[in-house]
């Protein structure tokens, strides 16, 4: 499916107040590891020291909260605005909170726009290094709505190695591009896995055609994660690798991938001005 068309004009952006960068976690297709990548990075800022919020707008299927391991509910402050809940020394909150359970979401078109935007200028922050945004996959109306009613300052683009997956990631770069949204880079998630019997690396799906696709789009390669049972299993049991610290073996690839994504914040944010409307 191509991407949805753009609006001639483009909705001005609002910054998150507090919130120094917002970076949006995207994929053109769904199970490459957008989650895992968006949970680990934003565990392995948080172990460099950092102040870090993670959103979960995944809104047909939020998982964040099943990968940090919590059902707590947000509560709310007298003016009602959404605290966000704290979990492994960040701040977090999921549509999957606001509706727990395994009802699917059934807003469309308009409806998921607004509640979208409700929901993005709703939660109360506070003051944040850096906010990671899980979109759900592709390249429709919510991950527009998404970009288009907040100023990103960076898109992290996941892939896998195989064919179908980078040709979804171009058109995730594209719909970037369309509406001016920088693209941080790309990372090839479950590269290589290495043999745990002889140690050899196998390619499950492919190796390098994710870095390739970065090259010839001209954005940078934030990182290769190899596919590892343990970041699956942190994953799973509310764990996430990242969170183990950076000697963790298996948490190797992602902390050098969060080392690269702030490194290209820092270049992104000398070379452009910032954004100065404030969100009301
Ligand atoms: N590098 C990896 N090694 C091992 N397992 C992985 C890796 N990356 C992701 N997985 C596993 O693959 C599955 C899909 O990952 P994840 O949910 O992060 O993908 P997603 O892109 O967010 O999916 P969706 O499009 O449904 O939101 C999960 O079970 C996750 O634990
Ligand atoms: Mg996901």
């Amino acid at each position: 499916m191509p991407p949805a068309p753009m609006p001639q004009q483009q909705p001005e952006r609002h910054p998150i107040p507090g919130v120094k960068n917002l970076v949006a976690v995207a994929s053109g297709k769904g199970g490459v590891g957008k989650t895992t990548v968006a949970v680990n990075l934003a565990l392995a800022l948080v172990k460099l020291g950092h102040k870090v919020g993670l959103m979960d707008a995944d809104v047909y299927g939020p998982n964040v909260p099943i990968m940090l391991g919590t059902l707590q509910e947000p509560q709310a402050t007298a003016e009602k605005r959404i605290i966000p809940v704290q979990v492994a020394g960040l701040k977090m909150i999921s549509m999957g909170l606001l509706n727990p359970g395994d009802k699917p979401m059934v807003w469309r078109g308009p409806m998921l726009h607004s509640v979208i935007t409700q929901f993005l200028r709703s939660v109360e922050w506070g003051e944040l290094d850096y906010l990671i945004i899980d979109l759900p996959p592709g390249t429709g109306d919510v991950q527009l709505t998404l970009i288009q009613t907040v100023a990103v300052t960076g898109a992290v683009v996941v892939t896998t190695p195989s064919t179908v997956a980078l040709a979804d990631v171009r058109k995730a770069i594209e719909m970037f591009r369309q509406v001016n949204v920088e693209v941080l880079g790309v990372v090839e998630n479950m590269s290589t896995f290495k043999c745990p019997h002889c140690d050899k690396p196998i390619d499950i799906f492919g190796h390098g055609e994710g870095t390739k696709t970065a090259i010839a789009y001209g954005v940078p390669v934030l990182g290769e994660i190899e596919i590892d049972p343990r970041i699956r299993i942190g994953g799973d049991t509310g764990k996430p690798v990242a969170g183990l610290g950076e000697s963790t073996p298996a948490a190797q690839s992602l902390y050098a991938m969060a080392r690269a994504v702030t490194a290209r914040l820092t270049e992104v944010s000398t070379t452009s001005s910032p954004p100065t409307v404030s969100i009301d």
